[in-house]
């Protein structure tokens, strides 16, 4: 077992130096992009901002299994997140993993894992976290890690939920530090970690 856990690579990818330098801080996270973005939230199909009111995290089961696995992010975001098929095998490996369905009312829409032990017993871990493609940009993925934060709280020992992303093109730091994620200095691989304190 890897003793680390990229969000955009299955676990059994080999083991890469640091990027150097490793990115700076979400707060600080570069905006600017060459040419189309893996994420743009102004497609024409989603409103500017729909309160995403409904939305809930479901263990994902056997009858919900096959709608998660074919949930899939835009082209182009594929490079910073596994594969919900390889994140659901990954945590079948590790009992202290607990992977969700991301509902919208009753439409899958997304995927994350929370890892409860990692680095140490008692660290929570945000280890995935997609949003299909076709519903990002309507509040989503704020609304699953809302949920996520809640769960997280009445777990025992719970005082910080920690997560890493890749730094290129179209990265989630921008949506994590709005969310009040802060850079811990450290990485995971070569992703940069943060921290939000709970
Ligand atoms: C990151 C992700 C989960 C966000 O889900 P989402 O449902 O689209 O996010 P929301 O609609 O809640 O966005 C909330 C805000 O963050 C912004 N945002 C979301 N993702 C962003 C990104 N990658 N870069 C910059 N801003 C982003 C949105 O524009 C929105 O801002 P607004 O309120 O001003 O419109 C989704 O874009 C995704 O699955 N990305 C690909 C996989 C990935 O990078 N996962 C994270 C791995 S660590």
């Amino acid at each position: 077992m890897p003793h680390y856990w990229p969000a955009r690579v299955a676990s059994a990818a080999p083991r890469r130096r640091p990027a150097a330098p490793t990115g700076p801080p979400p707060e600080t996270a570069p905006t600017a992009r060459r040419g189309r973005p893996a994420y743009d939230s102004a497609v024409p199909d989603a409103p500017a901002r729909q309160p995403a009111s409904g939305v809930s995290l479901r263990p994902v089961t056997p009858e919900n299994e096959a709608a998660v696995v074919a949930l899939r992010v835009r082209p182009g975001q594929e490079r910073l997140v596994a594969a919900n098929a390889q994140s659901l095998a990954d945590a079948r490996a590790v009992p202290a993993c607990e992977p969700f369905a991301v509902y919208a009312g009753e439409t899958p829409v997304g995927f994350l894992l929370l890892r409860h032990d990692y680095p140490g017993p008692r660290d929570y871990y945000l280890l995935r976290l997609m949003v299909a493609a076709e519903h990002q940009g309507r509040g989503y993925g704020t609304a699953a890690l809302e949920r996520l934060v809640e769960h997280v709280r009445t777990l025992p020992g719970a005082s910080a939920l920690r997560t890493s992303y890749d730094v290129g093109e179209g990265n989630a730091g921008p949506f994590y530090a709005r969310l009040g994620f802060v850079a811990t200095g450290g990485t995971n691989g070569d992703e940069v970690e943060l921290l939000l304190p709970l």
